[in-house]
């Protein structure tokens, strides 16, 4: 087995981010009892899932001697802000290859131009980052295949790039949320949690893969749910299962059983990134009894996945459940006519 602390990592967050008990959001729902760990205050810029992977993903690419980043996204990626922020930190270039989104409909608009971004939210930070370039593509455009042409241009301009995948969701990202597994098990532990079950969005799968690979080499019986932002149940949890394979092969540990990975497509709605009724109501849910924001692609939709669990009967009202809030909060401006 190989050991998480040697493995090459950056830090970008001082310390552990909180695990709070939300006794109002529980009293309104009438239990279970709702804990939310807040990695929307991980470290870069305003914080999110991305940081825990890119503190392993940059110290390969630092290892590689790579002096550019080249990464791909949705034109309001969390992902791409992070990875830029993190160049900016660390002195490095940062290209950003990023796809329009769906039509309202949830059915593509066809070639680039066919529906432009909004300059705000994540976008308007790619600017204020002062990305080295920022390519905006149609959507279902092969942005990785993009990313070689590039990376390719750059090595023959004598640059050294690294290109990272979507949501850095490979095993290297994934060690993020391995070590964020360990993290909470201590706080588990602290706060006399026994058996809680955690409920996380699953999008590129690399933060649910983490997770279950790092609860599981821990022997811990603490169970995942994985609510999916962008696909069917029967198509998320393939990818579920390969990243977990994967990294659990890099970290040389023994296979984790099917049964540990789990992605319910229900609250995906007519698209990804597009909202839903469900989706508006927890995040106004979570910011009247709470003032916790949520972001609306993927803690808002997740939310809205276990407000739907709890009211059909899931949970007990003495069990515990773990809320991730994974960050993606400039998204929300981006879509404030969804509150409208
Ligand atoms: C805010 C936020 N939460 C959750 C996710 C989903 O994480 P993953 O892609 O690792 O499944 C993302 C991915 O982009 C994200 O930006």
């Amino acid at each position: 087995m190989v050991a998480l602390n040697e493995v090459p990592r950056r830090r970008y967050t001082a310390g552990q981010t909180p695990l709070q008990h939300l006794r109002r959001l529980s009293a309104e729902l009438g239990g279970p009892q709702i804990w939310i760990k807040r990695d929307d205050q991980l470290g870069l810029t305003q914080g999110g899932n991305k940081t825990r992977k890119l503190e392993f993903l940059i110290a390969d690419a630092q290892n590689q001697g790579a002096d550019t980043l080249i990464t791909v996204g949705g034109v309001q990626s969390n992902h791409c802000r992070l990875t830029l922020s993190a160049a900016r930190a660390e002195g490095l270039d940062c290209h950003l290859i990023v796809e329009e989104d769906l039509g309202p409909d949830g059915t593509s608009l066809g070639p680039a131009g066919s529906n432009p971004p909004e300059y705000t939210g994540n976008f308007l930070l790619f600017d204020l980052l002062d990305a080295d370039s920022v390519t905006v593509l149609g959507h279902g455009a092969d942005l990785l295949g993009e990313a070689e042409v590039l990376a390719e241009k750059l090595r023959g301009e004598g640059r050294k790039p690294y290109v990272i995948p979507v949501g850095g969701s490979n095993p290297i990202g994934a060690l993020g949320y391995v070590d964020c597994a360990v993290e909470m098990l201590d706080q588990f532990a602290e706060a006399g949690l026994d058996s809680p079950t955690i409920v996380t969005p699953s999008g590129s799968a690399g933060m649910q893969a983490g997770l279950v690979v790092g609860l599981h080499s821990a022997g811990s019986d603490v169970s995942v749910i994985g609510i999916n932002v962008s696909r069917a149940q029967a198509e998320q949890e393939p990818k579920i299962v390969d990243l977990v394979d994967s990294t659990a092969h890099f970290l040389d540990l023994p296979p984790v059983p099917r049964a540990a990975t789990v992605g319910l497509g229900d609250y995906v709605g007519t698209g990804y990134a597009l909202p839903t009724p469900g989706m508006v109501e927890a995040v106004r849910l979570f910011a009247r009894t709470e003032g916790i924001v949520l972001d609306p692609v993927y803690t808002g939709k997740t939310a809205a996945g276990l407000i739907d669990l709890i009211r059909s009967g899931r949970f007990s009202s003495e069990e515990e459940v773990i809320f991730i809030h994974s960050g993606g909060v400039p998204g929300l401006y981006a879509r404030a006519q969804a509150f409208a």
